[in-house]
């Protein structure tokens, strides 16, 4: 199977986010592309989407994966990314090293457990390479089962682990890789990847 890949502008792909959330119930409180565009400007960063035909009309594609991820630095001054920079920090070494969050992503259910998420995360892995990052850090809960599976078999690493007081589904669960040239050698997916520039 050769998955298609698009690695979208900000705008656009903001836009694409928006529209893929839509299929996703099990996201409590989906992004909006205003949201979108107003955490990745200004920072480095990645829109992935991996598209497939649809079963009943194969001559039409639709989005059916997608990967969002963003850098992350020590100076982070919005509320939200800097608690993030500051409860990884005993964790991930952050000086001298670039760190690319895997903030947001997931499969449609109809497509799940066929691949898409490894080809998305092994084009990550490459930009991430090619861009100079030296780790990939994702955050997810314990009662994300399905996530927390995947990312095993992506290989990521337990950093952190944070008990949540009342109920331990919702404790956080922080990952990592720590990202190596040869990685890309290893990688299994075949995949067509188009990019839309600004
Ligand atoms: C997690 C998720 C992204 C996986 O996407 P996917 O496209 O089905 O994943 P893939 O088919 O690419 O599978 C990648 C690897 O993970 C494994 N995997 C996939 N789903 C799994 C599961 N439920 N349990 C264990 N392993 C799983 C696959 O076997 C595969 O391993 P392999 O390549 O070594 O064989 C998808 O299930 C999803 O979107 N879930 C909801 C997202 C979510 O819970 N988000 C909450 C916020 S973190």
């Amino acid at each position: 199977m050769e998955y298609h890949i698009t690695q979208y502008d900000l705008e656009q792909g903001a836009l694409e986010i928006q529209y893929i959330e839509e299929f996703f119930g099990e996201f409590p409180r989906k992004k909006t592309a205003t949201e979108i565009v107003r955490r990745l400007s200004g920072r480095r960063h990645l829109i992935l989407l991996a598209t497939a035909p649809l079963p009943d009309d194969p001559g039409t594609v639709a989005p059916v994966s997608f990967k969002v991820a963003h850098e992350i630095t020590v100076g982070e001054t919005e509320p939200k990314l800097a608690d993030l920079v500051h409860r990884l920090s005993d964790n991930v070494r952050f000086p001298g090293r670039r760190i690319l969050y895997t903030w947001i992503g997931g499969t449609r259910r109809d497509w799940r457990g066929q691949g898409f998420f490894r080809a998305l995360t092994e084009q990550q892995e490459r930009w991430a390479i090619d861009q100079g990052f030296d780790e990939i850090v994702v955050k997810t809960k314990n009662k994300f089962y399905e996530m927390r599976g995947t990312l095993d078999h992506l290989r990521f690493e337990v950093v952190k682990y944070e008990r949540h007081g009342a109920d331990n589904a919702e404790s956080k669960v922080y990952l990592s890789k720590k990202l190596l040239p040869e990685m890309v050698s290893k990688h299994r997916s075949a995949k067509t990847v188009v990019e839309i520039r600004d």
